[in-house]
């Protein structure tokens, strides 16, 4: 996984039994691999309009290079070999995202790019890889975000308790799991900013030293100043209703220039940006979750779980509610969005679809991805892509009630691994 902090790639090694919301994922090993300076230049210059495509199709290739590491690099810290892996979940690198659709060439169009060449992955590991998890849920009518709410759901679940998974990332988001319910009454938003505002603010301040706030040290330091962050959070997004799902256009370079545009110290200005983080998460909380179901406790993830600074004033503003680490269900912070990409890489290998109607405003579930299969035709012949969970004469349903005829093997590239049904998957996003 890759997030849009563009700050590098989060590998999880999963071991996981069982299908669907009821399947028991067991992590293995996780470890996140910093972008080279470089590249995450690169991957900056994407995000205007600018960009060669020349450069994306270098990027894109040169991803696939990194990503592979990554894995190899996790699986070596985890002693784990890389030939027991069965899959790989890809997300890929975000460099473009407009999920709501925009007028263009008389068309309303929808569209996503994530970067990072999954053939190369797979040539270079020897494993099948499922990449692009975001299209089909936006050809399907959705946004094609948020789709980690998939694994919040699965793992988070609780008879009696109302609990909320908050992911502070570039952008903070969270899904909201009412007790004692099924996926559909789900709530999953966007709340606006997470580490972006700060992330941008620190860069631009220490003329690109220092990329982040590391464990809160400005932040600390410093006092919010309660005038210019009720300024900011007039801003329309906070009222929006949702769904709704915010990235760069929102929180990038044209936001950070009105906070530039003040008096106030670098280290004040850092601890507001914290407290807008935080104000703004506690809004989306108290006005568009708690009007619709009991919250009982906070589960954080994500780069901002490690800024001290930041979960103080998220914990002030929620208060008397609980915000604990994602880390005290079994999911190491830095680690759960790409333990959810490895999950639904298994999920698709299964046939079965993974994103949450509710949570994307697809018009259905659908199986998310595209394999890039490893193994070699057999018989010269074209592999089957599809697999035994809805295999029957010689006919693969794709999960979603839609038949394709395909050539009659008995299993496929994946499900001759995943035929025991404990797959050892990784996932790189
Ligand atoms: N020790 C730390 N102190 C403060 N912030 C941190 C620390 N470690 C990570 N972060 C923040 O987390 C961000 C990365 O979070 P991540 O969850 O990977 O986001 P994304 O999914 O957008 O890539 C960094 O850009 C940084 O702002
Ligand atoms: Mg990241």
């Amino acid at each position: 996984m890759s997030g849009t902090s563009l700050d590098g790639i989060d590998v999880a090694i999963i071991d996981i039994t069982g299908s669907g919301f009821k399947a028991k994922v067991n992590v293995l090993a996780s470890h996140s691999v910093p972008y080279p300076k470089k590249v995450r230049e690169a991957l900056l210059g994407m995000s205007n309009t600018a960009a060669q495509t020349g450069d994306i199709s270098r990027l894109n290739f040169l991803l696939g290079e990194l990503y592979a590491e990554a894995v190899e690099e996790t699986a070596e810290r985890g002693e784990i070999p890389v030939a027991s892996i069965k899959l790989i979940g890809c997300h890929g690198q975000t460099i473009f995202h407009e999920g709501q659709g925009a007028q263009y060439l008389g068309k309303k169009v929808a569209s996503t790019m994530q970067i990072g060449e999954s053939s190369v992955i797979s040539e270079r590991l020897g494993i099948d890889v499922i990449s692009n998890f975001r299209e089909r849920d936006i050809a399907a009518g959705g946004k094609g975000a948020p789709l980690v709410p998939y694994l919040d759901y699965m793992l988070l679940r609780h008879r009696g308790r109302g609990r909320v998974a908050l992911n502070i990332g570039g952008i903070a988001n969270l899904s909201a799991i009412p007790p004692n319910t099924n996926a559909e009454r789900l709530i999953a938003f966007d709340t606006g900013p997470g580490n972006m505002v700060i992330d941008q603010l620190v860069s631009r301040i220490t003329l690109g030293r220092q990329t982040f706030d590391r464990d809160g040290g400005f932040a600390s330091r410093g006092q919010f100043d309660q005038k210019l962050l009720a300024k900011l959070l007039r801003d329309k997004y906070f009222r929006a209703k949702p769904p709704k799902t915010a990235g760069r256009e929102q929180f990038g370079a044209e936001f950070v220039s009105k906070l530039l545009d003040t008096e106030l110290s670098t280290e004040d200005l850092i601890a507001t940006a914290t407290a807008l983080t935080a104000e703004s998460i506690a809004l989306g909380i108290r006005n568009f979750v708690i009007p619709e179901m009991r919250v009982d406790e906070v589960f954080v993830s994500g780069g901002g779980a490690h800024n001290p600074a930041l979960l103080a004033m998220l914990r002030k503003a929620l208060n008397p509610i609980p915000v604990m680490m994602s880390s005290e269900v079994g999911l190491d912070v830095d680690a759960k969005e790409a333990v959810a990409f490895a999950v639904m890489a298994y999920e698709t290998a299964h046939a079965r679809p993974s994103n949450v109607p509710q949570a994307t405003g697809a018009k259905r579930p659908v199986l998310l991805g595209k394999l890039t299969p490893n193994a070699a035709p057999a018989n010269g012949k074209t592999p089957e892509l599809v697999h035994n969970a809805g295999t029957r004469n010689g006919v693969t349903h794709n999960g979603n009630g839609v038949a394709h005829k395909v050539p009659v093997r008995k299993t496929s590239a994946v499900n001759q691994r995943t035929a025991n049904n404990k797959t050892k998957a990784a996932a790189v996003r």
